[in-house]
């Protein structure tokens, strides 16, 4: 770059001459690292950290995280070994929901109500709620003649549904009347209700109320 004495004068960042530009080369050469030493480590180093770091933290992150969805991702959600079935238990009452409105809604409908001097109410009822012994044995076998219920008399017959109905069927369709509509019971398992059925043995007869009460008294 040739410069004259006014450039020098006003731009002086422009006013280096040939000679000192070629010395501050010179002196930069100097500065090069070292041919007989070879490059220095320590960019080695902080690369091979680096490297390092990015490779165990993708290993820990396919490790750890559940999926990269952001709407997905549950940090506290269980991880499941892949290919595990995972299988959640469908509660009875739920079960029981299904036999009930197939089947015990024709008659005691879906509200549990019943229907006024035939069918007497599930819902709020001291039977439904009071000993499973009683109502698991109405199910197997059927009931006939007169019933209180509520403080209603009812003189009609249910059939027998033992034929038709499976141990756990009749048990969840039981553990759903005894905890809908507020009712307060607990569940009946099918053991119970396979237990009752052995005991009592083949039996076609009705049971009526008078003895059904002197069960569990
Ligand atoms: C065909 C109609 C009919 C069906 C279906 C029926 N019931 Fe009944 N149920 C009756 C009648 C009628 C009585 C009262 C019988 C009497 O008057 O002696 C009764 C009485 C009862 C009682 C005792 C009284 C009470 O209200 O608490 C229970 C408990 C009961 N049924 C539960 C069930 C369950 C559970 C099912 C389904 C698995 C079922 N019933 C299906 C008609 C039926």
């Amino acid at each position: 770059m040739s410069s004259s004495p006014d450039n020098n004068y006003r731009f002086e960042q422009a006013g280096a001459s040939d000679d000192s530009i070629q010395q501050v080369h010179a002196q930069l050469q100097k500065q090069k690292p070292d041919k007989k030493n070879g490059y220095s480590f320590l960019p080695l180093g902080v690369l091979g950290l680096m490297c390092s770091s990015v490779f165990f933290g993708s290993i820990y992150l396919a490790h750890y995280s559940v999926r990269f969805d952001p709407l997905v991702v549950n940090e506290s959600a269980k991880r499941e070994k892949p290919g595990a079935v995972v299988v959640t238990a469908v509660p009875p009452a739920v079960l029981g929901k299904k036999v009930f409105t197939t089947i015990c809604a024709a008659c005691h409908q879906v509200t549990g109500l019943g229907v006024p001097g035939i069918y007497p109410p599930l819902a709020g009822s001291e039977w439904a709620q009071g000993n499973e012994e009683r109502i698991i044995r109405i199910v197997l076998h059927g009931l006939n003649g007169p019933i209180t219920v509520e403080g209603k008399d009812y003189t009609n017959a249910m059939a027998s549904l033992g034929t038709v109905l499976k141990d756990e069927q009749i048990a969840n369709a039981l553990t759903y009347v005894r905890q809908e509509w507020g009712n307060k019971a607990p569940e009946v398992k099918a053991e119970t209700v396979a237990r009752i059925r052995a005991e009592v043995g083949p039996r076609t007869a009705p049971w009526t109320s008078a003895e059904l009460l002197k069960i569990g008294q």
